[in-house]
């Protein structure tokens, strides 16, 4: 097959590149560092070509990223063959520094990072997982795997924490999603994994406790461990080992973009029938979640899988930042909210209380461009669940858009401000009924007070799709 290389980062101070690669069951983190001495170096010129570095020379740099991915290539599948054979470069606190020798020799050295044991020291260990994690009655007993146990291949995350895996040992054994914390992760400086970390940390603990619903993700198969080079003799649960990542069994189809973006290559339209069900089961599973007194915060359709049923799963509970093109434009942190009494009354003739929104005075997080500015989901889920229920609805009505007019994800590299834009509706949901693109946009509706909830969402939805099935049937 060959080596493969994942994912090419670096690290905080400008001065390192990483590199992860693999190749059958052998996976490495490759280090390249800037080197005064030698500016002229492959490795000093892949640093300052990744970090953007201004240099008045261009040989101090490379062409473009293109040539610094080749780079990076060309000199792994150099030392490979040469290091692949060292048992040593297993430990899981290695990483190969590439260098150039004086003349220009390539040349790597099998580093054992002392740091390695910072690394474990942040991680939760195994023996307070349960207490950390598992607060409800009634979650099953986690099951356990070794880190070293994995075999590595295709990176699926923006940040290369999601991956393919299978176990090395079971050859037929199907494939799971890794998604965890990398020592590759840890070496690119605090200012990046900290937060990395902490989410890692929170979407574990949401995962177990999320209410029990067939269209929401469940607690993961496998705990992923790893500890102390010396412990990989030792049971996967044991005392000295801590907590890097978790495994799900692997969709093949994987999320609903992945499937629009798949059908729209073949100039096709997916099945309204289906459409209908999927708007279903995502009210359905969000309506159990809000009133369950918990959020997602980062609903969209590469958040949302397929299962062999074609049944949606909703995934990703990181909570803690947002798409802006989902984002509902009154979460994205410049706006406060309160609920006041209103002199419209309901159907049943009661005082309706609305919510009023005003701008938010106070410091935003500078959080390198991302969204919302502060995270006033957490803040809603005490304070104004509805106000909670009523941004997500938003994202899950843009999402709908989306799936209804099967819109290409080309929209992730736009990190503008989010906006309430009124959605149009294009040839590309051709088909779709008037009453269905009016639900929709009422979902996304400038004043959260318009929006419908989510059990309203479930009742139409449901109604819709048994409907059209019936319908389809009969024909
Ligand atoms: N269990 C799974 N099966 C198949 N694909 C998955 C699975 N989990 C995640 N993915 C794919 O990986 C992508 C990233 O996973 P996600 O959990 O959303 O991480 P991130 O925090 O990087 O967005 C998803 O958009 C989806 O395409
Ligand atoms: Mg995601």
């Amino acid at each position: 097959m060959g080596i493969t290389t994942t994912l090419i980062s670096g690290n905080d101070d400008e001065t390192a590149v990483f590199a992860e690669a693999f190749d059958g069951d052998l996976s490495l983190i490759f280090r390249f560092d800037v080197d005064i001495s030698q500016p002229l170096s492959t490795s000093s010129r892949i640093v300052t070509c990744f970090h953007e570095i201004e240099v008045d020379d261009e040989k101090r740099t490379l062409p473009d990223r293109e040539s610094m991915r080749q780079a990076v290539y060309d000199l792994i599948s150099h030392v490979w063959p040469i290091c692949a054979s060292d048992p040593s470069i297993r430990l899981p606190d290695v990483v190969l520094h590439i260098q150039q020798d004086d003349r220009g020799e390539t040349t790597f050295t099998i580093s054992h990072e002392g740091v390695f044991q910072r690394y474990l020291a942040g991680l939760l260990p195994v023996s307070s997982v349960k207490d950390a994690l598992i607060r409800k009655v009634g979650v099953t007993e986690p099951r356990y795997a070794s880190l070293e146990s994995l075999k590595f291949s295709h990176k699926l995350g923006g940040r290369g924490g999601t991956t393919i895996t299978r176990f090395r040992d079971q050859k037929d054994g199907g494939p799971y999603i890794y998604k965890g914390l990398s020592f590759r992760l840890f070496l690119e400086g605090d200012a990046i994994y900290r937060p990395e970390r902490d989410t890692f940390h929170r979407e574990l603990k949401a995962i177990y406790s999320l209410p029990s619903h067939p269209n929401l993700q469940r607690t993961p198969s496998f705990l992923v461990t790893t500890g102390p080079p010396q412990s990989a003799s030792q049971g996967v649960g044991e005392e000295n080992r801590v907590l890097c990542g978790m495994l799900y069994p692997f969709l093949e189809r994987q999320s609903l973009q992945e499937v629009i973006n798949q059908s729209n290559e073949s100039h096709t339209s997916l099945p309204l029938v289906a459409k209908a069900k999927w708007a279903f089961q995502i009210s359905s599973a969000m309506a159990t979640v809000h009133s369950s007194g918990q959020y997602h915060m980062d609903l969209k359709p590469s958040n949302i899988l397929l299962n062999n049923e074609n049944d949606v799963v909703v995934i990703d509970w990181e909570q803690c930042g947002a798409s802006p093109f989902f984002l509902a434009p009154e979460a994205s942190g410049l706006w406060d909210v309160e609920v006041v009494a209103n002199s419209e009354t309901d159907e049943a003739q009661e005082a309706k209380p609305t919510m009023a929104y005003r701008e938010f005075i106070g410091p935003l997080l500078d959080s390198r461009g991302t969204w919302p500015r502060r995270n006033v989901f957490q803040l809603w889920q005490r304070e104004c669940p509805r106000a909670l229920e009523a941004a997500e609805i938003y994202s899950v009505g843009k999402s709908l858009w989306v799936i209804f007019e099967q819109k290409n994800d080309d929209w992730v590299y736009e990190r503008k401000h989010p906006e309430a834009t009124t959605v149009e509706w294009t040839p590309g949901s051709d088909g779709v009924s008037g009453a269905w693109k009016d639900f929709v946009s009422r979902c996304m509706s400038v004043d959260p007070n318009k929006r419908p909830t989510f059990e309203q969402g479930e009742r139409f939805w449901e109604q819709e799709w048994k409907q059209l099935e019936e319908n389809t049937k009969e024909m």
